[in-house]
């Protein structure tokens, strides 16, 4: 093998105000199965990514939540890093932009923007909130269209006539946030002055970084000409202060993309022999690969290459953009139940499923890829089961009938070369992110080697006399061509190369080992890889996700409170929820109180502190259904934050309900 690359893998950065859903599993996925890929191969690859959290949207939706917008992104981390494990993508490092790396690079990139004067400095005349005390971005103001008179339109566009206008020409705006109108306040902002780069931007964009059409739609943009882009927010904002610049903001945008930075530069901390340095300085020969959507392509390919220009970092060898997910053909929706988060998959599904799908129909253009639901399920079925996993099963419980040894020789050479020789041209598909035509010539090998084992039958053989040896001849080729194939899918399918690694008794399914057979190798018991998808399994996920919907419906709607008193009419808007006791606890210092943690399906983990110590034994309550207060503002207690309020009247049968079926956490109590 030549000199192993160095390559740095990143997918984009999810928001902290939202769960990851089927859409956003594209992308892990298809970074995931590149970077095994490459490891596979003998090359370093690592894969790092973080949660985005800065920005007014996570500010209000903490506000709201009644906690710290640190609390929030700390809950929604903890679900994001549980989500991509669970979906078996393993990032070398799942960070935060919250980091005191991501505020040190953020700083340091801003400076040298400065020095070397790409930043300008401007007012800028927007909405402010009076009441709430802060500048609107568009999409927090609404109002009248001043074309059509359609009422309850948001600032910058009309849903109903479709004509554009600026805020300030809405009749009756206003503040979608305090209610108030509006008034226009002027205010100094920073911009990064992108259009000095505009030649480095032409010829960059040109290299090979990005795909042709990518290529090309930017080149429209970067020939009208680029504007400035405001890098800067006004308090109150969640984010990093710009230095020298009080009460101004570096803008999400700003910030976000030094994430990837950040969350390497914190891995090689714990990491002897990784460099920092050896990834991203101007002259390094590392590779670096950002895979990210169609839809943030001008963040990644214009604004941040000249920000790493200016500040004398590399550029990255390439900029991936993939399409959006449709389900059945259509955007992902609430209503018909297509807007999938990734839990609510992990509840009904394995997530080998998705991966293979995804797999199946991954290229490395921005077209959209269509999850049509009764496809996945035949798709899986007939490739997975009914072809992969049937060539070793057909094949297995001769060999440990006889031992478990296989064959010393190999019975239909000729057929293992070209399972062999494949390997190069499905290895520069995987290379090109043209999964899709890997899996298909994967799917063409294990054609020929069902064909092969059809032919011969060992199954009748086995009643001939004098037969044995051929059987065993017949199901040994079987076994080798499957470990072939099972190495080209380990990419993709991880837990299933495990397990066949398991039952081949070997210590890796590696690319690099196939340049040895395995003529004479002791193999274990087979153990089923993997089982049919049945349709009713998908059905009830979808079912699952038109409740996900409601519940998050309630929660959107919730009002931020102020102290935790219930008013009369407040009564009305509790939120009873079913929540499962995933933990219990008692608390040192407090002879009276459980400390519980609570599944609240759909609405994530809570903590909450009870006084029930008196009546019940913590461990007794583990694995109960308990009825909690779901949308009582936290209170923070001597002891900790607790998020909620379960119900007690000491009669255990009145509050903890019966472990029933249909009884789910996060489900509404009437
Ligand atoms: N936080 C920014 C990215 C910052 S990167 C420095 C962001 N976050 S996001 O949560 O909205 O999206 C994260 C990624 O998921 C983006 O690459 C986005 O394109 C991708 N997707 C979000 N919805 C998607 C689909 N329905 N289908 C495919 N990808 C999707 O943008
Ligand atoms: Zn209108």
């Amino acid at each position: 093998m030549s000199n192993p690359r160095k390559i740095l893998l990143t997918s984009a950065l999810p928001y902290a105000n939202g769960p990851i859903h089927l859409g956003h599993m594209l992308e892990h996925i298809q970074t995931d199965i590149w970077a095994r890929f490459q490891r596979s191969r003998g090359n370093m690859c690592i894969a790092v990514c973080a949660d985005d959290t800065h920005g007014t949207a996570i500010m209000l939706k903490a506000e709201a939540e009644g906690i710290t917008p640190e609390q929030l992104i700390d809950r929604v981390n903890t679900e994001h890093k549980a989500d991509f494990t669970d979906f078996l993508v393993a990032y070398d490092n799942y960070y935060s932009t919250h980091s005191k790396e991501n505020e040190q690079y953020s700083r340091h990139i801003y400076q040298q923007c400065k020095q070397n004067g790409v930043i300008a400095v401007r007012n800028v005349r927007q909405f402010f909130d009076p009441e709430k005390k802060m500048f609107l971005a568009d999409r927090y103001i609404k109002g009248t269209c001043p074309k059509c008179g359609a009422e309850d339109q948001y600032g910058d566009n009309c849903e109903v006539c479709s004509s554009t206008y600026s805020p300030a020409d809405l009749i009756n705006p206003r503040s979608t946030i305090s209610g108030a109108t509006p008034v226009e306040k002027d205010s100094e902002h920073y911009f990064l002055t992108v259009s000095q780069h505009s030649d480095m931007l032409k010829s960059w964009t040109r290299s090979g970084v990005l795909a042709d059409s990518v290529a090309n739609k930017l080149a429209e943009w970067l020939d009208t000409g680029l504007q400035d882009w405001d890098i800067s927010r006004d308090a109150p904002y969640f984010g990093f202060e710009i230095p020298d610049a009080p009460g101004k903001y570096f803008y999400v945008w700003l910030d976000a993309p030094i994430g990837y930075m950040a969350s390497f530069q914190n891995l090689c901390d714990r990491t002897p022999g990784l460099e920092f340095d050896d990834f991203w300085r101007a002259d390094s020969t590392t590779e670096l690969y950002h895979n990210i959507g169609k839809d943030i392509i001008a963040f990644h390919a214009l604004f941040w290459p000249v920000m790493l220009e200016t500040s004398g970092y590399r550029k990255p060898n390439g900029v991936w953009a993939h399409g959006y997910v449709t389900v059945n053909g259509e955007k992902m929706s609430k209503s018909r139940g297509t807007f999938i988060m990734a839990r609510t998959y992990l509840k009904h599904l394995d997530p080998e499923y998705l991966r293979y799908y995804y797999a199946a129909k991954l290229t490395p253009t921005v077209e959209d890829l269509d999850l049509n639901l009764d496809d996945f399920v035949q798709r899986v079925n007939s490739d997975m089961v009914n072809k992969v996993v049937n060539i070793a099963s057909r094949c297995a419980g001769f060999i440990k009938k006889a031992g478990g040894r296989l064959s010393a020789h190999l019975s239909e050479p000729e057929l293992y070369q070209t399972f062999i020789e494949k390997g190069d041209v499905i290895a520069r598909h995987y290379e090109n992110r043209e999964y899709n035509r890997a899996i298909r010539e994967i799917m063409t090998l294990a054609d020929l080697a069902n064909e092969y084992i059809q032919a011969k039958a060992p199954w009748s053989l086995a009643k001939q006399d004098g037969k044995d040896q051929e059987v065993i001849d017949v199901c040994s080729t079987g076994i080798q061509l499957f470990r072939v194939l099972m190495t080209y899918l380990a990419p993709v399918l991880p837990n299933m190369a495990d397990k066949a690694a398991t039952f081949l008794n070997l210590s890796s399914l590696d690319w690099t080992e196939l340049s040895k057979d395995l003529c004479g190798h002791q193999i274990n018991k087979f153990t089923p890889l993997m089982t049919r998808i049945e349709r009713s399994t998908v059905d009830a996920m979808i079912e699952d996700s038109k409740q996900d919907v409601a519940a998050a419906k309630s929660a959107v709607s919730e009002k931020p409170q102020t102290d935790n008193t219930i008013q009369f009419d407040d009564f009305a808007k509790v939120d009873l929820r079913v929540a499962k006791v995933i933990n219990a606890s008692a608390v040192e210092g407090a002879d009276k109180l459980i400390s519980l943690t609570l599944d609240v399906g759909p609405l994530g983990q809570r903590h909450v502190f009870s006084g029930i110590k008196s009546k019940y034994q913590p461990e007794d309550l583990i694995g109960k259904n308990l009825v909690l207060v779901a949308n009582l503002a936290p209170r923070k207690m001597k002891f900790g934050l607790s998020e909620g309020m379960v119900l007690a009247a000491g009669d255990q049968d009145f509050w903890v309900l019966e472990a029933h079926e249909s009884v789910k956490p996060g489900e509404k109590v009437s």
